[in-house]
């Protein structure tokens, strides 16, 4: 206890000495929390940075929580404080545009040490902090047969991460996006109250937050819907030349939502292959080596295929059936002859694919470079102009990194969630994950960024931006439409002094002096 008095001492003055601060908030240095606060060189630099690579900023402090009352205590003293300070909420800092980050406030580092889980079993769901990444979700939730329902393509993300978005993957048709798999939150607000919040209970906070871009709270624990867990799962992939026949699929498969088990897929995506880049791409293991596949030789008019991805997940007891039901839902589909790529794995290898990618890319150099990414939720009904806006025009023949497209059904999102998505019933993602290994391809690439957005709005189609980015607040209220209103006065509310996740650039945080509102 003693060492950490010092400590804390010591940084404050560190914090004094290396940021100029005239007065330090008096409410700072009677923290007295169980964790730590750092204004060390590496864990500063650590939290000015993220996986985009696009944007630094320097925080004036790390803090390293030991509880959920630290980061109360922490965003009490910022709201206390008589010049403010702001204070973001970092999971794993996978964002592209620096949305964890906070400018000369405080940066808690949500995922610094791992917790205990506590698993329900009769009840089916799990107890997890905040801070804790979804791959170690599942390892806990695996031991008593279960796992959480709704993912993410990668699992090295946080909790609070996910939910402060959305949430999204092959699964999302089915059960929703991970926002509509949570039962409860612990919140700290930008007041520093900590407020347990669920369906029943702090209704509007607990909605707010659920894709609320951390503007509201901070998520120190959330209770996850979970499920029996599959064994394993047969991952296939058949290919299209015929953009129209694709998206038709992809929208049948996407119907069947309601159906059993065994009359449906599990998982359903696809991605654009406008390239022989597939072979270098970051996902593309599975068409090699046993998978062989040489896209010159597929006949395609306009240099472009689809790769329907999909999965259906089984037990061991499963097996003398599953190839027959498989077999079934395939004759429905209308890809192009003998383009069938089927592999068999365990459900965690599956869950976990794109992590075995990280591993090849890092190896590479390829990982720790530059992510200028675009993710658009694109309507229903405009979705082939996109194909030939963009697809076959802006993006030309090389695409530095995978692009997935696949629908969603809105009727599994819940509306009173902060997420924004477009009008229609179906909409699709379109996200472009590219990776610039040099600044002329990072210029390039923001170029073609642009151009897209640009093509969108003169088009008339009416994308909404997923793990959105802006630079202005009349964009926000663009993106926002309607619901801006709501999501300002649910501001005011939660978070008065904009204290919280101010890197997302949505309100300019107040740095001086305010009444309580
Ligand atoms: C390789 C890769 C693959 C991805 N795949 C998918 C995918 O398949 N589907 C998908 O939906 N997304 C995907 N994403 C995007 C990802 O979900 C978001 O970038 C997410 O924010 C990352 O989580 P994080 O823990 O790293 O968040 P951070 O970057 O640390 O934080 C993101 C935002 O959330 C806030 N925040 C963080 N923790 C909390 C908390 N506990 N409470 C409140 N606010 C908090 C931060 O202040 C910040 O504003 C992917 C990202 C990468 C890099
Ligand atoms: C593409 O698929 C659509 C929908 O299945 C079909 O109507 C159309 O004829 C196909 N076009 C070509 C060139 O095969
Ligand atoms: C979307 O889901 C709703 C509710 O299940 C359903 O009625 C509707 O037909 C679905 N739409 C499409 C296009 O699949
Ligand atoms: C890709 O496009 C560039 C520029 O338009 C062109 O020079 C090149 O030949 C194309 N490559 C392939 C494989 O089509």
């Amino acid at each position: 206890m003693a060492a950490t008095k010092f400590l804390l001492a010591f940084a404050i003055w560190r914090l004094i000495v290396t940021v100029g601060f005239t007065v330090v908030p008096v409410e700072l240095l009677r923290l007295g929390i169980e964790g730590q606060l750092s204004v060390e060189t590496s864990h500063v630099e650590k939290a000015s940075g993220d996986f985009g690579m696009l944007t630094r900023e320097e925080p004036m402090a790390v803090m390293e929580p030991g509880s959920a009352e630290d980061v109360a205590r922490l965003v009490e003293a910022a709201y206390q404080s008589a010049q403010g300070f702001t204070v973001s909420a970092r999971g794993h800092g996978h964002s592209i545009n620096g949305q964890a980050q906070a400018r000369k406030g405080v940066v808690i580092e949500m995922s610094s040490r791992k917790r205990g889980m506590r698993v329900w079993k009769k009840e089916m769901y799990v107890d997890v902090w905040g801070g804790e990444l979804w791959i170690d979700v599942l390892k806990a939730t695996l031991h008593y047969g279960l796992a959480p329902k709704s993912w993410t393509d990668y699992l090295y993300l946080s909790v609070g991460g996910t939910l402060s978005n959305a949430g999204i993957s092959g699964q999302t048709f089915i059960h929703g996006p991970q926002i509509s798999n949570v039962y409860e939150l612990d919140v700290v607000t930008g007041k520093g109250e900590l407020l347990t919040c669920s369906e029943e209970r702090n209704t509007e906070s607990f909605h707010a937050v659920l894709g609320g871009l951390g503007q509201f709270g901070i998520i120190t624990r959330a209770r996850i819907a979970l499920e029996p867990a599959p064994h394993r799962v047969r991952w296939i992939r058949v290919l299209y030349s015929n953009f129209s026949a694709f998206t038709k699929d992809q929208e049948f498969l996407i119907s069947l939502h309601e159906k059993p088990a065994r009359e449906r897929f599990d998982y359903v995506e696809g991605f654009v292959i406008v390239d022989e880049g597939l072979i270098n791409n970051w996902r593309s293991s599975f068409f090699s080596p046993t998978n062989p596949v040489k896209i010159e030789s597929l006949k395609s008019d306009e240099g472009v295929l689809y790769c329907l991805e999909i999965t259906r997940n089984y037990q061991e007891d499963d097996e003398d059936t599953i190839d027959q039901e498989i077999e079934r839902m395939l004759e429905k589909l209308d890809f192009m002859p003998k383009t069938v790529f089927t592999t068999d794995l365990p459900y965690v290898d599956f869950l976990d694919r794109v992590h075995r990618a990280e591993g090849k890319m890092r190896s590479k150099g390829l990982w720790e470079v530059p992510h200028p990414w675009l993710n658009l939720f694109v309507p229903r009904s405009r979705i082939a102009d996109f194909d030939k806006g963009v697809f076959k025009g802006i993006l030309g023949n090389k695409t530095s990194g995978p692009i997935l497209i696949y629908p969603m059904n809105k009727s599994r999102w819940d509306q009173r969630s902060s997420v924004v998505t477009p009008e229609e019933e179906v909409f699709y993602v379109v996200a472009l994950l590219r990776s610039a290994v040099d600044s002329q391809a990072l210029h390039l690439l923001g170029h073609q960024n642009r151009q897209i957005l640009s093509f969108c709005h003169d088009a008339g189609i009416k994308v909404k931006q997923y793990l959105p980015h802006y630079s202005t607040q009349e964009e926000w209220k663009d993106h926002f439409g309607d619901r801006w209103a709501r999501f300002s006065h649910l501001k005011l509310h939660h978070d008065p002094r904009r204290i919280l996740a101010s890197g997302q650039r949505i309100f300019k945080p107040l740095t001086t002096p305010t009444s309580d509102m």
